[in-house]
């Protein structure tokens, strides 16, 4: 079980019942639980989606979609069944929060798939938690069965003459089915690959039904909206970016753990002020602020606001939240080679840039941090990095392919130091592997 932080500067939404005891139904139920749906129940689907909508939710799992408009996306009239999928897969290194809300709240989860499901007109959710979560699997498996019990899930919820299916679903370990419709595959039994698009989800989606598919956090977070109103929502945030975020901090940082903080927060403040600074005297080299995938910020590019239009802004996005440290003692090439091992590792393979792409730079980043690289290697593997931008199928491929280009970009000088046959002149334990320890 992981053990919780804490800072005065949290303002605590969605994890203001970690610590609660609220897997627990009747507590979950004396913290307001299952208020958010009886009330979603009386209004009209429309109504929900404006709520959504007004709120500035955008979505969590790492795009940052505003979740209001992508609920509207789903047609009103359907042949075929609609769904609301949980993404729980929760696989991108540095993000550990979605772990967070299973363990401690996972009603606020089925709450948030029933909302969900209220405003789009579907009749089933499902939760799709990553295969390695066995011990969530297990409490959310019982909060379900606990919720059937008590009548507010299944047959005519609440006593409303609504029917409402609610579903779990565990992962085979693959990174890969975290893409949504390589998850809606999975789902339906196949190999966890994505599907071509358009057409997008929310019109054939699972089943070629329409179907709405959010990250755990998102969703988690729908209640205290339906609850708290759009308005307190909105203003939690900045501008565009209602609410808050959970934060993972983890790397080179004093106190690594999941905060929850206002949208928008100064990244430099929650390193120094949240995180306690960088351990054992050392300086500050790189930031990476959302998550594996995203560029990296050097020391001197912190000064920013944590909400998806200012971290995009800076050069790199907010992502899934997983602030990763690294300090000067790091080598980035390193660094860099421990990422992309992570992506070769997870391709699925489908499409030549990013099997091909992972797979080079992969060889070349380990030669090279070897000592065995050529000064033409740096400009090679930038080339191929920026060939497998946008010409893949799915993102997994820019994913690998974005934070290469900002480490050489803004480390040449690392890479530079590799070369003539010299050792790794930094080599200490890389920050990855402090987050994976
Ligand atoms: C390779 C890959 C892995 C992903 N993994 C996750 C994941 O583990 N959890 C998640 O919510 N979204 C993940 N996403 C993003 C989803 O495709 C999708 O955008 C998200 O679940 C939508 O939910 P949201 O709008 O609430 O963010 C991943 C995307 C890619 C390309
Ligand atoms: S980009 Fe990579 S993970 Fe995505 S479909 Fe292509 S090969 Fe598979």
């Amino acid at each position: 079980m992981a053990s919780l932080v804490s800072h005065p500067d949290e303002v605590k939404v969605v994890s203001k019942r970690f610590g609660q005891g609220a897997t627990d139904i009747d507590r979950y139920l004396e913290l307001d639980g299952y208020k958010a749906v009886q009330k979603a129940l009386a209004m009209e689907p429309d109504a929900i989606i404006n709520e959504v909508k007004n709120s500035g939710l955008r979505g969590r799992g790492g795009a940052g979609f505003s979740t209001g408009m992508k609920w509207s996306f789903v047609p009103k009239q359907s042949a075929k069944p609609k769904y609301v999928l949980c993404n729980g897969d929760e696989s991108e290194p540095g993000t550990c929060k979605d772990r967070l809300i299973f363990e401690h709240d996972p009603h606020a989860v089925i709450e948030g798939v029933m909302i969900g499901a209220l405003a789009v007109g579907a009749k089933s959710g499902y939760i799709y938690i990553r295969g390695e979560y066995r011990y969530l699997s297990i409490i959310m498996q019982k909060a379900i069965r606990d919720a059937y019990a008590k009548g507010f899930v299944g047959k005519n919820i609440f006593g409303s003459g609504r029917d409402l299916d609610i579903y779990w679903h565990g992962g085979a370990g693959a990174y890969e089915v975290g893409e949504e419709s390589a998850l809606m595959e999975s789902l339906e039994g196949k190999r966890g690959i994505p599907r071509i698009r358009p057409p997008f989800p929310a019109v054939v989606g699972l089943w070629g039904g329409p179907t709405v598919i959010n990250n755990a956090e998102t969703l988690a977070n729908v209640p205290h909206i339906i609850l708290g109103g759009s308005d307190w929502f909105a203003k939690l945030g900045t501008p565009k970016n209602g609410g808050t975020r959970l934060f993972c901090l983890s790397g080179n940082i004093a106190k690594p753990g999941v905060y929850e903080l206002p949208m928008g927060y100064n990244l430099k403040k929650m390193i120094y002020e949240v995180g306690g600074g960088i351990p054992h005297g050392r300086k500050l080299k790189a930031v990476v602020p959302g998550g594996s995938s995203c560029p990296c910020l050097t020391a001197d590019e912190i000064d920013v606001a944590m909400d998806f239009d200012s971290v995009a802004k800076a050069g790199s996005m907010l992502g899934s939240g997983g602030v990763v440290i690294v300090d000067d003692q790091q080598c980035i090439v390193k660094f860099a080679l421990r990422t992309m091992k992570f992506y070769k590792h997870e391709s699925c393979g489908w499409c030549i840039p990013c099997r091909e792409g992972t797979d080079w730079l992969e060889k070349t980043l380990t030669r090279f941090h070897r000592g065995g690289g050529m000064k033409k290697d740096i400009d090679n593997m930038q080339y191929l990095s920026e060939n497998m931008l946008g010409r893949t199928f799915c993102p997994l491929g820019d994913a690998a392919a974005m934070p290469t280009i900002a480490f050489v970009k803004k480390f040449r000088k690392e890479f530079e130091d590799h070369l003539d046959g010299k050792a790794c002149p930094y080599e200490k334990a890389g920050a990855m592997e402090l987050v994976h320890a």
